[in-house]
């Protein structure tokens, strides 16, 4: 199994070209369900994450292929898909699959909206939280579909299609969201979701959606209204950058010291996170190639940060946050409200030699002079992460275990690094 070995204490200078936004990509993948003509989608991550859901689609019968790289395209750029799922042959989706990748449970929707049944595996347990999909059940009932569990099975069906209805959500979801929409595009009449997540990851997929032949208004609020539509089409879509990768280096800056610059970063989506960096002493810049992050000279100031839906701190940037907080110059505080047991970085980072304190959702980091290079391993993607960020500025050699983690969700991260002068590299087998 592949490591990463990382020498901290060195600044990170130079530019960091982001990708594309792993949780856009994924619904975008599994919209091209929603329609037999061919989707294509531009600027694809190369992800572990990616070429999972690429078998997953694979099983139901859909064909997808790579373009090659062309003349003046660099390793950086994304990927082009072309997906073709006119002849699905198979509406369900196996545990095997399913349990290796939650967001897979998704294909549920397009399914059963446009072929009048699925039977997807329920995706069982995970490491950050038991992240349930009752939600998700209840827009597809709400859009009349029949729901029944059977053994570790949910079979929705709607032989007769699919009807518009209202969908309200008791609590924000990204998940059921996503269904909704997916499901509402090809039911017969109009569906108004009532507390929609407004993720800029749904409003990529509305825009894909849209191009196809949606009617979808009210993408990115809370209020999302579709008309339903009788057949989708196939489009051209490039998927939006990523938010939580642009996060992640614009941390790992503030973490090392230096001035790096985050090319096709779009700042407005990530607002929230550049104003918690903005008060922890880091100059954030939005630049005609995406946005300038530099830390000169000045400490890290302590913050007191809650994670909440769009357009607040999102989650997946709390443990990238946590790593930078250990070295800041006092007592920070972190709140996770979106996921329960989403700490699992706490017992690493300590291993590095921070202070951390859990109380139920809440963290307390006392920032320290040092942290030193050790072992670690985490169990989930952004928790990874946030121990490659403790080590760049650790002292001494850190060896980050179950890289896997990372190549789901980080496209070649530890070259976007050493390009930037961080002392970082996989060690195989
Ligand atoms: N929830 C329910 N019932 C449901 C669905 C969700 O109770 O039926 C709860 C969850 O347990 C959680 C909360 O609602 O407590 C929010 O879950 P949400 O549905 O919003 O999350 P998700 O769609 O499963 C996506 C991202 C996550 C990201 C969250 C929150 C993808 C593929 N995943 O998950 O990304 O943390 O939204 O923004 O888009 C990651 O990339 O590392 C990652 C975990």
């Amino acid at each position: 199994m592949d490591r990463i070995r990382i020498t901290g204490g060195r600044k990170l200078n130079g530019s960091i070209p982001i990708s594309g936004a792993k949780n856009a990509t994924l619904p975008l993948m599994i919209a091209s369900l929603l329609t037999d003509q061919v989707l294509v989608l531009e600027n694809v991550p190369r992800l572990a994450d990616v070429n999972l859901l690429q078998r997953i689609l694979g099983n139901h019968g859909v064909d997808i292929t790579v373009n090659g790289k062309r003349v003046g395209e660099t390793q950086y750029d994304g990927q082009t898909l072309h997906i073709n799922a006119g002849n699905i042959i198979d509406t369900t989706a196996p545990y095997e699959l399913v349990s290796r990748m939650r967001a897979s449970f998704w294909v549920i929707a397009p399914l059963v909206a446009r072929m009048g049944q699925a039977r997807v595996s329920m995706p069982g347990g995970c490491a950050i939280g038991t992240r349930p999909v009752d939600l998700l059940l209840m827009a597809l009932s709400s859009l009349g579909a029949e729901i029944e569990i059977d053994r570790g099975y949910v079979i929705a069906r709607a032989p007769d299609g699919l009807k518009g209805g209202t969908i309200a959500f008791p609590k924000v979801t990204v998940s059921g969201t996503h269904v909704a929409v997916m499901a509402a595009s090809l039911a017969r009449g109009s569906t108004v979701i009532e507390n929609a997540a407004r993720e800029p990851e749904i409003g990529d997929v509305a825009d894909c959606l849209n191009k196809m032949g949606a009617k979808i208004s009210g993408a990115g609020t809370s209020r999302i209204v579709i008309e339903g539509v009788p057949k989708l089409t196939g489009a051209r879509h490039r998927v939006v950058p990523d938010r939580i990768e642009t996060g992640t280096y614009a941390m790992a800056v503030a973490m090392t010291g230096g001035d790096v610059v985050l090319e096709n970063a779009r700042p407005e989506l990530l607002q929230a996170a550049f104003d918690v960096l903005a008060h922890v002493g880091v100059e954030v810049t939005p630049t005609n190639a995406g946005v300038r992050v530099a830390r000169n000279g000045s400490g890290i100031a302590p913050v007191e940060v809650t994670t909440s839906p769009f357009p607040g701190f999102p989650t997946d940037l709390q443990a990238q946050l946590m790593a930078l907080m250990t070295r800041a110059k006092g007592t920070s505080r972190i709140t996770e409200t979106i996921f329960e047991n989403r700490f699992m970085h706490v017992q690493e980072l300590v291993r590095l030699g921070a202070h951390i304190a859990l109380d139920g959702e809440c963290a307390t980091i006392e920032g320290v002079e040092t942290l030193t290079g050790a072992p670690v391993m985490a169990t989930d993607l952004r928790a990874s992460v946030s121990l490659v960020i403790a080590a760049l500025a650790a002292e001494g050699e850190t060896m980050v275990h179950r890289v896997y983690h990372l190549d789901r969700g980080f496209e070649r991260l530890e070259d976007k690094l050493s390009a930037c002068g961080a002392a970082i590299e996989r060690v195989s087998g």
